[in-house]
């Protein structure tokens, strides 16, 4: 089959994916929150930038690579974290992770996943990401830390952008609880979607492999209630300084959307800012990352990461143009994986690199960095 013809882009991916996945899954991977204004915003903010094509520069060799908190990386991009993602598709953590080491990508590893640190940490090769929901418990804190370090992580990810659960109407429609409950209505949208029922039934249903080490009883958990909520607390300033004081490696905050929150950042010994509204899945009226970056970019040195929204490799240029360094994809990963197996994360590298490629030679473009300097006026000023 040729990949290239039956799916050229990110949206080819989605469409299978949603085909082969049973309704609440995809309605679980795809939910925003309130009516997915966020979402929307997201997205949109992207299609307004606007970015000078260049001509006359002759043949151009484009090279793709960016500096990252001390690494060179060949692909400005990488994977974000995603709880559950063994629901997606069987085992989604472990192929995500050997992907990324082959590709030399950064992949971050969800504290809600699906896997231990121990299981994924050794696969995910230079550049595994660990993703931090807060445990209550300092001694829980310390030794998932640990587990963390001992298993290959580098870099931790605070996610501070859920001091609270948030409402996901479209996930509690389908019927999803968490931890998943097969009801007859779950068992009929499976039996409607053989493929995933198939792979499934080799793997067994998923569960919060890393949680479970510390709170065995997950199962009481309020179907509204978020992943991890049994463990968990609403990080403040103090616990990102305990953490700063615990982890010798880079430290990422992620879920940053106010400019006046980067001095506390700064302060606290933070290695790098991750803007993010968390897909749209916490605070409907949340703006888009891209459209707070420019002045995120004007108020800092740190680097930037930015995910949410992009759909091809020219929504990459237009996030570095407006000042990121680096872009990070969460759903379309999963999408890939659940579309064509273990191949999809790697066709989805290559629709990303090559259309970085096609937009850089429109742009006349050797560096991907160089976008900074091309970006248009804004049409609506
Ligand atoms: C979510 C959690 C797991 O957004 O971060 O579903």
């Amino acid at each position: 089959m040729d990949l290239d013809t039956r799916y050229p882009s990110l949206a080819d991916l989605a469409a299978r994916a949603r085909a082969r996945l049973p309704r609440f899954v995809w309605e679980y991977l795809e939910a925003g929150t309130g009516a997915e204004e966020a979402r929307a915003r997201t997205r949109a903010a992207f299609e307004r930038v606007t970015v000078l094509p260049s001509i006359l520069h002759g043949d151009i060799t484009p090279d793709l690579s960016v500096q990252l908190l001390g690494s060179t990386l060949p692909l400005p991009f990488g994977m974000a974290p995603v709880g559950m993602a063994g629901l997606v598709w069987p085992d989604a953590e472990r192929h995500l992770a050997r992907a990324a080491r082959k590709l030399d990508l950064p992949y971050t590893l969800s504290t809600v996943a699906s896997q231990t640190p121990e299981a994924v940490g050794p696969l995910a090769g230079d550049h595994a990401w660990f993703q931090m929901y807060p445990p209550r418990d300092p001694e829980i804190r310390a030794d998932m830390l640990r587990r963390a370090r001992k298993s290959g992580f580098r870099v931790l990810v605070l996610t501070a952008d859920v001091p609270v659960a948030s409402r996901r109407e479209r996930q509690l429609r389908s019927g999803l609880t968490q931890p998943p409950r097969l009801t007859p209505r779950l068992l009929a949208q499976i039996a409607a979607r053989p493929a995933w029922a198939l792979a499934m039934a080799r793997t067994g249903m998923p569960r919060m492999r890393l949680i479970d080490d510390y709170a065995p009883d997950t199962k009481g958990l309020p179907s509204t209630a978020h992943a991890g909520y049994l463990l968990r607390t609403s990080p403040d300033a103090a616990y990102l300084h305990w953490l700063r004081d615990h982890w010798d490696g880079p430290l990422i905050v992620k879920g940053v959307l106010d400019m006046r929150d980067v001095p506390r950042l700064e302060n606290a010994g933070v290695d790098a800012l991750w803007i993010s509204n968390h897909g749209g899945r916490q605070f409907d009226a949340a703006p888009a990352p891209l459209s707070v970056l420019p002045r995120i970019r004007d108020a800092t040195r740190l680097p930037l990461i930015l995910d949410g929204g992009i759909t091809g490799g020219l929504d990459i240029l237009r996030a570095i143009a407006l000042g990121a360094d680096f872009v990070m994809l969460g759903r379309a990963w999963h999408h890939a994986l659940a579309a064509l197996g273990t191949r999809g994360p790697y066709h989805l590298a290559e629709i990303l690199r090559r259309d970085l490629e096609a937009n850089m030679g429109q742009m006349g473009l050797s560096r991907v960095r160089d976008v900074r300097d091309r970006l248009a006026p804004h049409p609506t000023g």
